[in-house]
């Protein structure tokens, strides 16, 4: 079984769907109690460590290193400033590349990485990598195209080390059009929870941001993009339509009842399995943060099988 080291796990998405692709996580790390929490009800066998990734001095020798800095800074919801301090959680992951000199490496980040504006700070990442002795391959992947629910473009970063004569190739979209399996769809992967499990959806009011945008897709479509914030939470399906009014202004079509998708809804859609724990004692907003956070396994587990047989 080839190892791997992952920061920035979270709740364990990305860690889930590696170990899906037969890799035995040996050490994860987050700073948020929540994520810890999530992690170990559901990977005790990992030696999680809840600490600052700064605190970290010395990682276990691993074949794979995986890391998902955060990214507040590229992202739609978040601070568009590309000076914010967190943009440079990076340079922790580079440093533990550089320590570990892993076989290869998988980093995954929100898509507006790729927009001018940071343009720069992705080609940092890249060329670092580069100097740290790595062919460097990237691409933004839509999760919905390998068989999630939710459409959710995300960037990966995919590094092999240069003395190893392999180069890395994306995996081909499983689904949608001209595929061989049709898109996923809310029905499919929701369809047959309970309409109003109480205690488990974000009961605020639908604001004025809210419904500045169409926050609602039908039954037979894939959701939106699932987020961490619950307030901004996509609608379930059950939800009336939302009906356009003007620039940034949406109304619902009718007063029938509406609400946001669960935290239980939005860790199926990421492509939880029905049965990873959530364990009790802590907020509602902080089950929809490290559920919105996540990288969907199936689609790290599709990058990851992607990898050339590197590891004998
Ligand atoms: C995009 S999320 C990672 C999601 C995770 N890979 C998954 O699939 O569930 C980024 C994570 O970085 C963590 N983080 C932010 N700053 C950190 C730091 N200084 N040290 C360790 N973890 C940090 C956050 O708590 C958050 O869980």
């Amino acid at each position: 079984m080839p190892t791997a080291v992952s920061l920035f796990s979270g709740c364990g998405g990305s860690d889930y769907g590696l170990r899906q692709a037969g890799f035995d996580v040996l050490m994860a790390n987050d700073i948020l109690p929540y994520a810890q929490a999530v992690y170990v009800a559901n990977m005790p066998e990992t030696d999680f460590r809840h600490c600052d990734v700064r605190q970290i001095n010395s990682f276990p020798e691993a074949e794979l290193l995986a890391g998902c800095y955060p990214c507040q800074g590229f992202s739609q919801g978040g601070v568009r400033d590309a000076d914010r301090k967190i943009n440079f959680l990076y340079r922790e992951f580079l440093r533990a590349l550089k320590l570990i000199k892993p076989k290869a490496f998988i980093v995954e980040n929100v898509s507006g990485m790729t927009r001018s504006t940071f343009e720069h700070l992705l080609k940092n990442q890249i060329i670092s990598f580069r100097l740290a002795g790595y062919r460097v391959s990237w691409k933004v992947l839509n999760a919905v195209d390998f068989g999630l629910a939710q459409e959710r473009k995300r960037i990966f970063i995919v590094g092999i080390r240069s003395d190893i004569n392999e180069v890395y190739e994306f995996p081909e979209p499983t689904h949608g059009e001209n595929r061989t399996q049709p898109y996923a769809t809310q029905q499919d992967i929701i369809g047959n929870l309970p309409e109003w499990p109480l205690g488990d959806f974000c009961e605020d009011a639908f604001h004025w941001y809210y419904l500045s945008r169409d926050r609602r897709r039908n039954w037979n479509q894939p959701s939106k993009t699932v987020v961490s914030n619950m307030r901004h939470v996509p609608l379930h399906p059950m939800s009336p339509k939302l009906i356009k009014l003007g620039p940034d202004e949406w109304k619902f079509e009718t007063n029938a009842p509406a609400r946001r998708l669960s935290y239980r809804e939005v860790a199926l859609l990421q492509g939880f399995p029905m049965d990873y724990v959530f364990p009790e004692g802590f907020s509602l907003a902080k089950k929809y943060e490290v559920a919105g956070n996540a990288v969907p396994p199936p689609l790290f587990r599709a990058v990851a099988d992607a990898l050339p047989n590197i590891w004998n």
